[in-house]
């Protein structure tokens, strides 16, 4: 292993070491979250309210010396909401600049399906090309500009679904459970005390691992994580297959595969190893491809759920020895 991948392994644990001062449980999410950030990429979080979704994104920022923002996505917000505008200054005669909140690293969108199609779509420009046009002026985001995203999906009413390619932009799609009773037992006991996580993460008892200048260089470590060819024909056999499955309507397209790869590299990584294994890339594959699969109707209706035909599609591809 090089030395980039060697120090890039560092940071990970310290940083993962420093989220669990104030995140109690939810490893998983936590080292997702780190995947997303740290291959340059957008992902959605799913979860109940008060699972500590914003609370994760605003740690992880403190941690990596990241700017945080954050936007609440309502049925009346508008593209220059998000993106910024000119506003005319009367004393200097002239119109000046008002950012927008995307002008931050870590941004999380609140209830990104609130919004209509005219404002998701102009987060979509930023997400994809980390720049934003402002009164046919382009304006470049930070080069670490990384959205997480949630979706309301318990209300349905006065929200508009997010289209597949919108969707399509995120890596992958990261879920937050409650958590298990002894983790929600530690977090009771913290709230006797003067312990809350918001006052642990307040308190400067948590120490930033590296600075935003930092993550683009460590980010090279990633590619000293070796893949083997095999291991290349097996993430694009597992997306194929997704669109041939007799459950799937609309099966993942190739940012699927340009994704797996990625994530899986950065979890073999986390898990300190120089190279990626098959079960590197089946764990990652849930996350990955379920949010862009369709099921047919008839399925659905039989109640088939996406993580089934998830895991029938693995179960369907040569694992590569
Ligand atoms: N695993 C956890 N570790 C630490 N704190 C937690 C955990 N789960 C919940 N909390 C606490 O729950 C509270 C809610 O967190 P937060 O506001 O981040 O939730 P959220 O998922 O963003 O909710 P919403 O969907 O309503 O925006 C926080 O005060 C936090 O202290
Ligand atoms: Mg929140």
């Amino acid at each position: 292993m090089n030395e980039k991948s060697e120090l890039l392994k560092d940071v990970l644990s310290r940083a993962r070491y420093e989220v669990s001062k104030v995140i109690i449980g939810q490893t998983e999410v936590v080292e997702q979250a780190l995947i997303a950030i740290f291959t340059n990429s957008h992902a959605l979080v799913e979860g109940v309210p008060g699972v500590a979704k914003t609370l994760l994104v605003r740690t992880l920022a403190h941690i990596l010396g990241c700017e945080f923002n954050r936007i609440q996505f309502t049925s009346d917000l508008m593209p220059a909401d998000i993106t910024g505008t000119h506003v005319f200054n009367l004393k200097e005669n002239t119109f000046n600049l008002v950012k927008g909140p995307v002008f931050t690293t870590f941004l999380l969108a609140d209830e990104i399906n609130r919004a209509p199609a005219k404002t998701q779509s102009a987060l979509l420009q930023a997400m994809q090309e980390r720049k934003v046009t402002i009164d046919r002026t382009t304006h470049f985001l930070s080069p670490n500009f990384t959205v997480f995203a949630t979706q309301n999906p318990i209300e349905f009413e006065g929200t508009y679904q997010l289209p597949e390619a919108q969707k399509d932009r995120f890596m992958f799609k990261v879920s937050m459970d409650v958590p298990d009773r002894e983790d929600e037992l530690s977090l009771a006991q913290r709230m006797l005390g003067d312990e809350s996580p918001e006052n642990i993460l307040a308190s400067g008892a948590v120490q930033p691992v590296i600075s935003a200048e930092d993550l683009i260089e460590l980010r090279e470590g990633l590619r000293g994580i070796k893949m083997s060819d095999e291991l290349l024909g097996y993430v694009v056999d597992i997306v194929r297959k997704s669109r041939q499955h007799k459950a799937v309507l609309v099966g993942a397209g190739p940012r699927a595969t340009q994704s797996l790869v990625l994530a899986s590299r950065a979890r073999a990584t986390l898990s300190d190893r120089d190279f990626v294994t098959p079960d590197d890339i089946k764990y990652m594959a849930g996350p990955v491809i379920s949010h862009r699969l369709i099921l047919r109707p008839e399925f659905e209706i039989e109640g088939m759920t996406v993580a089934e035909a998830v895991s029938d599609i693995l179960q369907n591809v040569v694992v590569p020895r």
